[in-house]
């Protein structure tokens, strides 16, 4: 067996400033469930499909990430995701399969997001579970709701109002 198929990924959450380790094809919903980190804003804490790829609350947006460090697109996700920027992910549809980086909640704003995640990018993903530390980034989880789980903050991404 080789060496690097021992590895376990290590996914950096940017908005909770973490990095969790996780297994190989493990589904990001659940670790991120496991770990605590939220996955949903309003709409979805008021009620999911608990990942069924059918309510279209558990965005992930994983700008940067290497190709295969995911399974590729599922149909509900192709179906589902149409209208939204191409690196956004259903986070219940996916299996984490490398080192990546994710911003849990992309529909909600993020002071200085561009900044903020070309340092999680540009930082070596660990081999383990260290700290990606970036502790201000706590916001209030309130914060930016507005937006709703179905509608894209018009700061964060330029293409993603089409259609
Ligand atoms: S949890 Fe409902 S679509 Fe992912």
């Amino acid at each position: 067996m080789q060496l690097w198929s021992l590895a376990m990924p290590v996914i950096r959450f940017v908005r909770e400033g973490r990095d969790v380790e996780c297994y190989p094809g493990e589904n990001l919903r659940e670790v991120a469930l496991r770990e605590g980190i939220e996955l949903y804003g309003l709409k979805g804490k008021l009620g999911n499909c608990g990942g069924c790829g059918q309510c279209i609350t558990c965005f992930v947006d994983v700008e940067g990430a290497d190709p295969l460090a995911m399974t590729p697109c599922t149909a509900v996700e192709e179906q589902k995701l149409r209208r939204r920027p191409s690196s956004w992910r259903l986070a219940c549809q996916a299996l984490v399969q490398r080192s990546l980086v994710v911003l849990t909640r992309p529909q909600v704003g993020l002071p200085d997001r561009e900044a903020i995640m070309a340092r999680a990018l540009g930082m070596p993903l660990p081999s383990g579970p260290l700290a990606w530390p970036e502790p201000e980034l706590q916001a209030d989880p309130e914060e930016g709701e507005e937006a709703g789980e179905g509608e894209v903050d018009s700061t964060t991404r330029d293409e993603a109002g089409g259609g």
